[in-house]
């Protein structure tokens, strides 16, 4: 039976951890709270309001409904200036190969992304037309590791949980993708995301005749 493919964007198809990270840390320094790069290693695969819920606890803050409303978006805007000025240069090592590679052989694939910018970052770097379907942060209600996402994507594909396989590299993700029934991969550290079923580098680390074996099994 044939596997459907889902990815996650952020920190699989993408490196946007980045511009989370530019963007989080100047909102926190408005509001005098501490903001390292191992704190953002705890948004990874967070949505935006519990990303600021959690910035906030951090940093023992309370502000009004009003506040948090005005920040999340201040946030936004400055991560979408540094979105807009993403090309196909920002596509992580050889993603554009595997993905070359799902198409000509006609597997189904989706994306299973937190973000609701998702569309604009894939219509940045190039890549909107290679996904079946997508399903973001505009249309789940219940955040990863909660399998909605996944879930919902292998049901776009018309793929039974047990023929997907995810892309991660959220701890959060690959938990959910787990719950999900699903075949895990981890893309980054195997310290982090030791429960997946394989753990990568990189899509470079992994390799394509390593994937086609996996897509086999
Ligand atoms: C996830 C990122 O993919 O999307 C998180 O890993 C981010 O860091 C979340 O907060 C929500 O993204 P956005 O684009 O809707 O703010
Ligand atoms: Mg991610």
């Amino acid at each position: 039976n044939k596997k459907a493919i889902i990815f996650d964007l952020d920190g699989v198809i993408v490196d946007t951890a980045k511009f989370h990270f530019l963007a989080w840390q100047n909102l926190a320094k408005k509001l005098g709270i501490e903001f390292t790069t191992e704190d953002n290693e705890q948004l990874k695969g967070v949505s935006r309001v519990k990303s600021l819920e959690k910035i906030l606890e951090w940093g023992n803050k309370e502000i009004s409904e009003q506040e948090f409303e005005q920040l999340m978006h201040d946030k936004n805007e400055e991560y979408l200036s540094y979105v807009d000025q993403m090309t196909t240069s920002d596509i992580l090592p050889k993603v554009k190969e595997t993905l070359d590679y799902l198409k000509e052989n006609n597997y189904p694939i989706a994306l299973g992304s937190a973000s609701k910018n998702a569309r604009r970052i894939l219509e940045h770097v190039d890549l909107l037309s290679y996904f079946d379907a997508i399903v973001d942060g505009n249309e789940v209600t219940k955040a990863k590791p909660n399998p909605e996402v996944f879930l919902k994507a292998a049901e776009l594909l018309k793929a039974q949980p047990e023929h997907a396989i995810v892309f991660e590299d959220s701890l959060s993700g690959i938990e959910a993708a787990n719950t999900a029934k699903m075949l895990s991969i981890g893309i980054g550290d195997e310290n982090i995301l030791k429960e997946a079923n394989y753990v990568f580098k990189d899509f470079e680390d992994m390799g394509l005749a390593k994937f086609k074996e996996i897509l086999n099994e």
